[in-house]
C-alpha cells in the first residue's frame, strides 16, 4: 500500500531549495564568502519561480488548486488529528499555507537580496536607498527562517502523531504509506524539469560572478563616480 507522490523534479527542487536557502543564511555573515551567498540565494528565488508554473502545470499533488488552504480544510485538519483514518496523500492544510508562504516570502527574500545588491552600485532605486533594503532584506531572510522552523516542526510532529504515513520518507523516496493515485509525468514535464534545473545552476553561475562589494571597493566606486561628476 503505497503511493508515488513527489517526482524527480519535485525532490530535486526541495533539496536544492533547503541547500540554497541553508547556505545562503549562513554565508550572510561571511564576507569572503559573499558571491556564494549571492549565488545560493538567487538559485533559491530562481528555483521558486519554476516551482510556482509547476504549480500549475505539474503532478496531481504538486499542483496549487491540491493544496486545502482554505478556513474549512484547516479547522477539519485541527478536529480530525488524532483521527488516523483522515489522510492527507499531498501536503495537509497548515503544511500546504505554509509552503505557500515560503514561495512567497522566499521569492521576496531573493528579489530584495539583489536590489540590496544593486544599490550599492547606484543611490536609488525604485525610490529606495541601501539602508531601506538591508532592513527588508533581514527581514525576509528572517521571516523565511521562521517559516523553516515552523515547517520542521510540522514534520516532526506528523513522524510522530502520524507515523504510519510516511510523510518524512516521502521527501526522500517520493512514496507515501497511502493507497491513492500514483502520479505520472510526461515528456513536457521531463522538459520543463530540464529547463528548470538548467536555469537554476545558469543564475547560480552568473551571481557567483557578479562584482565582489566590500566597504572599500564601494567606496573606491563612489570616489570615482564623484570626480566623473566633478569633472
Ligand atoms: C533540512 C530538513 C528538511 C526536511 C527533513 C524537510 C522535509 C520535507 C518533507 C517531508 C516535505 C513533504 C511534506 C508533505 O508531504 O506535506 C517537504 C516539503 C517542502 N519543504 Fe522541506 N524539509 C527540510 C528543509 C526545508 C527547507 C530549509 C525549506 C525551505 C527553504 C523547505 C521547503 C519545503 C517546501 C517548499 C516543500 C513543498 C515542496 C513542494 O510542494 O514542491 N524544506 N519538506
Ligand atoms: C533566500 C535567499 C537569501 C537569504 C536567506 C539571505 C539572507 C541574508 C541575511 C540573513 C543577511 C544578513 C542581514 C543582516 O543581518 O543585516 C543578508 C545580507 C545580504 N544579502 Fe542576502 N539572502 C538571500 C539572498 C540574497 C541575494 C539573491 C542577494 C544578491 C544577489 C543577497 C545580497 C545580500 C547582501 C548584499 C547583504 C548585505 C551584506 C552585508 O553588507 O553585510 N542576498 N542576506
Amino acid at each position: 500500500m503505497k503511493t508515488y507522490i513527489w517526482g524527480i523534479p519535485t525532490r530535486l527542487f526541495h533539496w536544492l531549495l533547503a541547500t540554497g536557502f541553508i547556505i545562503a543564511y549562513i554565508l550572510s555573515d561571511f564576507e569572503d564568502y559573499m558571491n556564494f551567498h549571492f549565488a545560493f540565494g538567487l538559485m533559491v528565488g530562481v528555483l521558486i519561480i519554476f516551482r510556482l508554473i509547476y504549480g500549475l502545470i505539474g503532478p496531481k499533488y504538486s499542483l496549487f488548486n491540491n493544496f486545502p488552504i482554505g478556513l474549512r480544510n484547516q479547522i477539519n485538519f485541527i478536529k480530525t488529528f488524532f483521527d488516523n483514518s483522515k489522510k492527507y496523500t499531498g501536503h495537509n492544510p497548515p503544511a500546504s499555507f505554509v509552503m505557500i508562504l515560503i514561495f512567497i516570502v522566499g521569492i521576496s527574500c531573493s528579489l530584495s537580496g539583489y536590489l540590496l545588491y544593486k544599490s550599492n552600485f547606484s543611490e536609488n532605486i525604485l525610490f529606495f536607498n541601501k539602508e531601506i533594503f538591508e532592513e527588508i532584506h533581514e527581514i525576509f531572510a528572517n521571516l523565511l527562517l521562521g517559516l523553516v522552523i515552523l515547517h520542521l516542526l510540522g514534520i516532526i510532529s506528523d513522524t510522530i502523531f502520524h507515523y504510519k504515513v510516511g510523510t518524512l520518507k516521502s521527501i526522500f523516496t517520493g512514496f507515501k504509506n497511502i493507497e491513492d493515485e500514483n502520479i505520472k509525468s510526461n515528456l513536457f514535464l521531463k522538459i520543463f524539469a530540464v529547463i528548470w534545473f538548467t536555469a537554476a545552476i545558469f543564475i547560480f553561475y552568473q551571481a557567483y560572478n557578479f562584482t565582489k562589494i566590500s566597504e572599500n571597493e564601494v567606496e573606491q566606486q563612489n570616489s570615482i563616480q564623484s570626480e566623473d561628476e566633478d569633472d
